[in-house]
């Protein structure tokens, strides 16, 4: 019998604690891997520190994390395009609504995988490399090419493929995990991309595509982008960051194309909420903040006739975009080189035991580079 070992989240808020769980075999439609590598996202923490807020419908104990590479170890019936043995990366979905599974939860040994959401990767990339794809790549491709999102044409892996619109897509943050994938997909979608990033990460994702990186700390940033944006036509704007919608706002009312803007975040600070402080005080003082917030982006939205719509970085799995991203891209993508494993990942160790510091780590903040934990 196959033993597995998690780091369980055993009530809300609590430290992740190394623990046995149970293997759990795949259903008809699923694969299990065996992780060697996880990596970490501020979806994480903020579930530790905010999951009742967030996602009510976890339960406790829970299997937290959504992003791992390894090994494919068992395969559902109805599934044919993995073999056991396989190296793989996945997207791993526990803490989606309707999941809401522990045994899919990437912070532990063997994790059951949506087929669909699973893709090979080449003997030439590291599991490490590998495992800072999944949630960034989803979220990113969600705000791209879902039909209520900004529906661009799909990515292709054949630059002839991929009808160059001659229409430009704005990503804010660019050095982000999300916007790592965003700019690479946009990009292998046949748009220009505009970003912003701090002036140290400018050549990095000049070389994941983007056409102009603008320093998002400047004063006169979006004069400067909707500068830049004269005389092309937007397909819209990707909000991600504290700050972005609104700066998203007034460029896409600016500039000529699609009045859109996918928000990746939500306008909410979770990263001062730690497991110590009390939680519902936290937010209440934020609480005018975001009515604030809320209100204004729909009086200005409206007002300049452009849609908004809130990503959520799982609602692929019931929508063609997964199978657009993780069946037909990605494999021959990665295979071609012609997408890169981005941002980089930074290894902290190896183990489950510090997946705990990854997710402190995190909080804390990163740029351009993802924390992993190789297992
Ligand atoms: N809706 C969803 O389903 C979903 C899914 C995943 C993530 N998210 C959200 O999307 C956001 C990005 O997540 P991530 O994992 O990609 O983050 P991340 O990799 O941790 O983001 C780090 C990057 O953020 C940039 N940054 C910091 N402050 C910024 C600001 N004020 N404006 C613009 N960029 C800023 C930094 O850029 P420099 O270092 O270049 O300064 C850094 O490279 C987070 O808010 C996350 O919660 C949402």
């Amino acid at each position: 019998m196959t033993t597995n070992t998690a780091a369980w989240i055993s009530t809300k808020r609590a430290d992740l604690t190394v623990k046995p769980a149970a293997y759990t075999p795949p259903g008809d439609h699923e694969i299990v891997v065996k992780n060697h590598a996880v990596a970490i996202n501020p979806l994480d923490w903020i579930l530790q520190n905010a999951g009742e807020l967030v996602f009510s419908w976890i339960k406790y104990p829970f299997i937290l994390g959504s992003d791992l590479s390894g090994e494919v170890v068992e395969v559902g019936k109805k599934v044919s395009r993995f073999k056991v043995g396989q190296r793989v990366l996945a997207h791993a979905v526990g803490s989606d609504p309707k999941r809401n599974s522990a045994a899919e939860g990437a912070f532990q040994n063997y994790t059951v995988v949506l087929a669909h959401m699973a893709c090979p990767i080449p003997d030439t990339m590291s599991y490490e490399s590998a495992a800072v794809l999944p949630l960034g790549l989803s979220t990113a491709a969600c705000g791209l090419f879902e039909k209520d999102q900004m529906a661009l044409q799909h990515p292709s892996v054949n630059a002839t493929q991929a009808k160059v619109t001659g229409h430009t897509v704005l990503v804010w943050s660019g050095s982000s995990s999300v916007g790592c994938n965003a700019i690479q997909l946009a990009v292998a979608a046949g748009y220009e991309v505009i970003t912003t990033a701090s002036a140290k990460n400018v050549d990095y994702l000049k070389k994941l595509g983007a056409s102009q990186v603008f320093d998002y700390r400047s004063d006169s940033v979006v004069s400067d982008i909707i500068a830049a944006c004269h005389g092309k036509t937007l397909a819209g704007a990707m909000a991600i960051g504290m700050g972005s919608m609104e700066a998203c706002l007034d460029i896409v009312h600016a500039c000529k194309g699609n009045k859109f803007v996918a928000m990746a975040t939500f306008p909410v600070s979770f990263q001062k909420m730690t497991k110590g402080t009390n939680l519902k005080y936290q937010f209440l003082r934020q609480l005018p903040r975001l009515v604030a917030f809320m209100l204004s982006m729909q009086v200005k939205s409206r007002l300049r006739g452009i849609r908004t719509k809130a990503i959520f970085g799982t609602s692929l799995i019931a929508n063609e975009v997964s199978r657009a991203i993780y069946v037909d891209f990605l494999p021959a993508a990665l295979a071609q080189g012609v997408f890169v494993a981005a941002p980089e990942p930074h290894v902290i160790g190896k183990g489950l035991a510090h997946v705990q510091a990854g997710l402190d780590m995190q909080r804390k903040g990163v740029s351009a580079s993802k924390i992993v934990v190789s297992l």
